[in-house]
C-alpha cells in the first residue's frame, strides 16, 4: 500500500492504495466515480477512458502510480451541467442504446475535438476506432461528433 495525491475533475483526493492498482479502479472503487466502465481491461474496448492531461488514456491499465500529479478528468468532471458540446450533440442525435460504452465513447470525441476542431472523417475514424459500441451506434456518434465540432 502507498499514498497518492490525486487531482480528478479539479479535486484533490487522497487515497491509499497498492502503486499497481489501475486508476480504473481507484475511480470506482475507492471514489465512487462509477461512471467509467470496465469492459475488457486490457485496452481493448476504450469503455475505461478518461482524460489525463487533456489526452484519451484507457484507465483499466494505467497503475495509479503512474497518474500521480497529473490531471485526470472523468466523465463526471467533463462539464458542470452535463452541457458540454459533446454531450448536448449525444442527446441531440439519441446517440446511446444500451449506454454502457458510451462514456468511453463520450471521453474519446472530447479528447479528439480538444485536439482538432474540426476533424475530418479519416480524423473521427482513426480518434474512435478503440471505441467500440456493441449496440453498433458508430454512425450516430460520427453525426453528432460532427455536430459538437460545428457548435
Ligand atoms: S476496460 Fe479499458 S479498454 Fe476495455
Ligand atoms: S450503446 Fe450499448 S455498447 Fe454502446
Amino acid at each position: 500500500m502507498a499514498s497518492f495525491t490525486l487531482k480528478i475533475n479539479g479535486k484533490k483526493h487522497d487515497v491509499d492504495v497498492d502503486p499497481s492498482t489501475p486508476i480504473l479502479w481507484v475511480l470506482r472503487d475507492h471514489l465512487d466515480l462509477v461512471g467509467t466502465k470496465y469492459g475488457c481491461g486490457i485496452a481493448q474496448c476504450g469503455a475505461c477512458t478518461i482524460h489525463l492531461d487533456g489526452a484519451a488514456m484507457r484507465s483499466c491499465i494505467l497503475p495509479v502510480s503512474s497518474v500521480e500529479g497529473k490531471s485526470i478528468t472523468t466523465i463526471e468532471g467533463l462539464s458542470e451541467e452535463g452541457d458540454h458540446p459533446v454531450q448536448k450533440a449525444w442527446l441531440e442525435h439519441d446517440v446511446p442504446q444500451c449506454g454502457y460504452c458510451q462514456a468511453g465513447q463520450i471521453m474519446s470525441a472530447s479528447a479528439l475535438l480538444n485536439d482538432n476542431a474540426n476533424p475530418t472523417d479519416a480524423d473521427i475514424d482513426s480518434a474512435m476506432s478503440g471505441n467500440i459500441c456493441r449496440c453498433g451506434t458508430y454512425t450516430r456518434i460520427k453525426k453528432a461528433i460532427k455536430t459538437a465540432a460545428n457548435s
